[in-house]
């Protein structure tokens, strides 16, 4: 293994940070990008926000190719680390975009408000997360308002979240008597002043809490503070590495996002603590990044970014080996050469070609249809990521095409936007029209003002009888046979020609699964 390769894999931080819309996390997301020196402005993340907005901001947002395409992923470097922080959509109804970058990161950032303790978003994530075992550090935000106490707060995510909460900075009063945070770790006292927009951030080293200074710096709070960090010392679960590092364990900061506190002392933690990027499974065997040969895979697709070019980029996390401009791979699942000739990396505000990339570093491919979300690329061996499904789409509507003419068109953009994970397209056996799924009903309304803006088609929805859809197979062909035969009106091919059934409602669905025990029905599909 060459020296170099094991090097830039220690030194990379792959993370995304989740939350519930309104907890801080493009505020958070933004001084961090500040410590890394890759914006100095502030507000210039604020552009990219769309979780929070209507529908209609949201896809006059996303039509801004340019935004969306430079916060997917965000690069930087601090001290010595390279950091890719990967955007999570906060909107539920991207919650499968987000299930999908989260398999592409190493480690997570939960931001929590100190007001409204974990909320139903912060559930739904921290269960992606868990499933695959994703360290988690947490960030209780807006400790410069009042909120609810640290201990109530840490109680609620241990038992809500199912992760022992450990912290390692402790909080001085707040709103109002906010005064700071003393490090447990390193010893140290980091007094509150608002509105911090400097990186260097004084800090107070406190050897023995029982020093006057304590006092003549926080007055009254001086003891409180005492009496919390004698209490943490007895009932606090101690820091364990190996706890953090399984997901067991969560370590807990405190501070204000919008007032660049508590944010840097995270930042130092994380990187020092934070996995870089380690093995990834694939159908056949377990890839370590320090492997010469280069391996990785694609787990997004955007469309037509820049609408002048019409491209696309794929978003491939790199697990193994060095990315080198030019370089020859196998594309496994068209079993066809390709060179990656033109690959982008993300900083924070631009996009620039790159010669060489390493593990745990995301690289943007440009294509014009040929890549789709969990196609793995190495130079010789077949491989194949796991853990990259597409979700059965819960939300079902009829296209009902306005300008016969444009056929073509709606059926390119639907394809299209099917192939980046957006929605889902089904061609039912029976019946001209075609049918697309979603996880969240806004993916609906993008889709329509997509296609129009895109594809330059018209086109209109119809309500249509459907709840659930999972796709079928079966070991026995002669069952199958039977199954497709008798059921033609109820089944449909998704865009990659797998049969679906769609179900009329939950009920149908289980009577269904009932009546044809050789059936298979699957919930997820993963991409071959
Ligand atoms: P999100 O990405 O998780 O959705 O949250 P975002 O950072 O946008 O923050 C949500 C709101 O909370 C914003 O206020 C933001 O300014 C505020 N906020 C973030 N961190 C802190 C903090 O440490 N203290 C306090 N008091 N507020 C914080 P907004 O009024 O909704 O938006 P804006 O007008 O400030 O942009």
């Amino acid at each position: 293994m060459s020296k170099q390769l094991q090097q830039e894999i220690t030194r990379r931080r792959t993370f995304g940070i989740i939350s519930h819309p309104d907890a801080g996390k493009t505020t958070l997301t933004e001084k961090l990008l500040l410590f890394g020196g890759a914006i100095n402005m502030a507000g210039a993340v604020k552009s990219r926000k769309v979780d929070r907005h209507a529908t209609s901001d949201w896809m006059a947002i996303e039509q801004e190719r340019g935004i969306s395409v430079t916060t997917s992923v965000m690069k930087f470097t601090y001290r010595d680390y390279e950091v890719n922080l990967l955007d999570t959509p906060g909107h539920q109804d991207f919650s499968e975009d987000t299930y999908r970058v989260l398999t592409a990161v190493d480690s997570a950032v939960m931001v929590i408000d100190s007001a409204k303790g974990v909320e139903s978003q912060t559930e739904k994530l921290m269960e992606v997360c868990r499933m695959r075992n994703t360290p988690i550090m947490t960030f209780i935000n807006k400790l410069d308002r009042e909120g609810r106490s640290p201990l109530d707060l840490m109680d609620e995510i241990e038992e809500k979240l199912q992760i022992e909460c450990t912290p390692l900075s402790w909080p001085i009063g707040m709103g109002k008597t906010f005064k700071g945070v003393y490090n447990l770790y390193h010893k140290t006292l980091h007094l509150f002043k608002p509105g911090q927009t400097t990186r260097d951030i004084k800090k107070i080293v406190i050897e023995d809490l029982n020093d006057p200074q304590v006092d003549s710096l926080l007055g009254s709070q001086a003891d409180d503070l005492r009496e919390d960090i004698e209490l943490l010392e007895g009932a606090a679960n101690p820091f364990e590495y190996e706890h953090y590092l399984q997901a067991s364990q969560t370590p807990v900061f405190f501070g204000s996002a919008i007032n660049n506190f508590g944010v840097q002392e995270m930042l130092d933690c994380f990187v020092e603590m934070a996995p870089a990027p380690g093995p990834r499974r694939t159908v056949t065997r377990e890839v370590l990044p320090a492997e010469e040969s280069f391996s990785g895979f694609v787990f997004k697709i955007q469309a037509n970014m820049d609408p002048a070019h019409r491209d696309r980029i794929a978003f491939f996390r790199i697990c193994s080996g060095k990315f080198t401009r030019g370089m020859k791979v196998k594309h496994h699942r068209l079993g066809k050469d390709i060179t990656l000739a033109n690959a982008t990396i993300f900083m924070a505000q631009e996009r620039a070609n790159i010669d060489e990339a390493w593990p745990g570093d995301i690289i943007g491919l440009h294509n014009h249809g040929t890549i789709k979300i969990g196609d793995t690329f190495t130079p010789k061996e077949m491989l194949k990521f796991t853990g990259i499904p597409n979700f059965a789409p819960e939300h079902f509507r009829r296209v009902l095409l306005k300008d016969p003419l444009k056929t073509k068109q709606l059926q390119k953009g639907l394809i299209q936007l099917a192939e980046e994970g957006a929605i889902q397209v089904f061609r039912p056996l029976i019946g001209s029209d075609y049918i697309i799924g979603a996880v969240g009903v806004l993916q609906f309304e993008v889709t329509m003002a997509r296609l129009k803006n895109e594809y330059s088609v018209n086109a209109v929805y119809e309500p249509v009888d459907y709840q659930a859809a999972r796709w079928v197979r079966s070991d026995t062909p002669k069952s199958m046979d039977e199954f497709e035969r008798k059921n033609q009106a109820s089944l449909a091919f998704d865009s990659e020609g797998f049969l679906t059934y769609l179900a009329q409602n939950e009920w149908m669905l289980n009577y269904f699964m009932e009546k044809w025990p050789d059936i298979i029905f699957d919930k997820t599909r993963e991409n071959v």
